[in-house]
């Protein structure tokens, strides 16, 4: 029960890994917002969850949205301890096909939003006047390019200096903004990055996954569970002392 009372809301939970972080923050004690723009889905999982879970309609691009979101939190639980900066959109294309639709959409997204959504979050968090946890979804794809994935990869690179920034900054007031940064994760999310690349390549369906199944040190795919463990320490009392990080948690694949 390492977050035992304590007020979280998690962006894009309704599925994949926001979804499997919010079992686990349940699981620790937390109540959970399961903020998503697809609201049946996150009304799902959070049945699914229990009376730990709450659904809240949330578009992390919609300001509006953001600053209903934290209301509702904070009407529903009476705080807001932790976030996590989780919606994401990807996309993929040769440098020459890449879109401004969507450089708009994924900047919109996983750059402003977890910025906007992380600003509101602070502001109530330094209202209470007892910091809080802040922890933003970054990607291997932000550690280095990758050919056919400029748009995405410049987004996760800059989550990962929106945290050092955010994290030094806000200190102050006893929030630690980190974030964690996985490799590849099984689930929807790869089912569409596979047909992207399958398009793209040429390749048949799943072949695109087996190859980078083979490149990863740890043998396999991370599945969401295998990033549990790291959403909740950095959430918990034991991240105090940590500030402005992005920890691998990768299977091996990027080392610093
Ligand atoms: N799956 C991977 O291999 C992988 C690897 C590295 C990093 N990540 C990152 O982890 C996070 C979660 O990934 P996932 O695979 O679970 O993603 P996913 O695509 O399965 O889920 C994303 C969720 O975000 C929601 N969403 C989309 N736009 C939104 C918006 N505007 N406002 C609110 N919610 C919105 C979707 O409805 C969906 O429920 C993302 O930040 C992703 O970039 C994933």
């Amino acid at each position: 029960m390492r977050l035992n009372g304590r007020s979280a809301l998690i962006t894009g939970a309704a599925r994949g890994i926001g979804k499997e972080f919010a079992q686990a923050y349940a699981r620790e004690g937390a109540r959970v917002a399961i903020g998503d723009i697809n609201l049946s889905a996150a009304r799902e999982a959070a049945a699914e969850i229990g009376d730990a879970a709450y659904a809240i309609e949330l578009d992390v691009t919609d300001q509006s949205s953001i600053d209903a979101a934290i209301s509702t939190v904070v009407d529903t639980a009476g705080k807001l301890d932790i976030l996590i900066n989780n919606a994401a959109l990807f996309d993929a294309a040769e440098t020459v096909d890449i879109t401004r639709e969507s450089y708009d959409r994924l900047y919109a997204v996983n750059v402003a939003g977890t910025l906007f959504t992380m600003q509101a979050a602070a502001r109530q968090m330094i209202a209470q006047g007892h910091g809080g946890k802040i922890i933003n979804m970054a990607s291997q794809a932000g550690r280095r390019g990758e050919s056919l994935v400029l748009v995405y990869c410049s987004t996760k690179a800059a989550v990962i200096s929106m945290t050092q920034s955010a994290g030094l900054n806000l200190i102050k007031h006893g929030i630690n903004v980190n974030a964690i940064a996985p490799g590849v994760v099984d689930g929807a999310h790869w089912e569409h990055v596979d047909s992207m690349f399958a398009k793209l390549e040429g390749k048949p369906l799943g072949q695109k996954k087996a190859e980078v199944e083979a490149g990863v040190p740890a043998g396999r795919f991370a599945v969401p569970a295998d990033l549990t463990g790291m959403a909740v320490f950095l959430a918990s009392d034991e991240a105090n002392y940590i500030v402005s990080q992005t920890y691998n948690v990768d299977g091996g694949q990027w080392m610093s």
